[in-house]
């Protein structure tokens, strides 16, 4: 027969394990998130948004502009070797057809933006202008 004390210790270890075991869930989560936008979020939401207006891309270009690679790997995007903040977009001569979105003046470290020769419609945001002569 067991003794009340070897039951008692039967019945709690499951949920103790449980809950380590939820912990560790939690914080793959939450690593993995955080990889995907590789520290700055604000510059990966920029980059989704400018995806999220181009209408036409006929060499796919943007394609590569997804979640298995950081989107510092992603074509046309240079960033900072230590910040990893994205300081160039050099999509010139795409054959990019749509708008260009204000998110793209969150790009704060961004000190090239090559878009020419393509078709983008619209104005230029002013959120760029004042990005540009920070
Ligand atoms: C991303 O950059 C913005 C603007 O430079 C800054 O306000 C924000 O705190 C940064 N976020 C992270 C997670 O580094
Ligand atoms: C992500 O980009 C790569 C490189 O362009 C491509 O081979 C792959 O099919 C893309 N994945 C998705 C889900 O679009
Ligand atoms: C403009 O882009 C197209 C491809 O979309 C290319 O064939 C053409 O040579 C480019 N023109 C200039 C002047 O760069
Ligand atoms: C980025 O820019 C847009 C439009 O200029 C703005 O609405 C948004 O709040 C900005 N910030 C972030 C973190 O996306």
């Amino acid at each position: 027969m067991k003794s009340p004390q070897a039951m008692i210790c039967l019945s709690t270890s499951p949920s103790i394990s449980f809950l380590f075991y939820g912990l560790s869930i939690l914080c793959v989560t939450s690593a993995t998130v955080s990889a995907s936008y590789g520290g700055n979020e604000t510059d990966y939401l920029a980059l989704l948004s400018f995806k999220s207006k181009i209408t036409q891309d006929p060499y796919k270009v943007l394609t590569s502009w997804n979640h298995s690679f950081h989107f510092c790997d992603w074509a046309g995007i240079s960033c900072g070797k230590r910040h990893k903040r994205v300081t160039a977009l050099r999509l010139g001569s795409q054959g990019l057809e749509g708008s260009l979105s204000p998110h793209v003046g969150n790009l704060s470290f961004l000190r090239e933006l090559d878009l020419g020769n393509n078709s983008f419609q619209g104005t230029i945001p002013h959120e760029l202008a004042l990005a540009g002569s920070k």
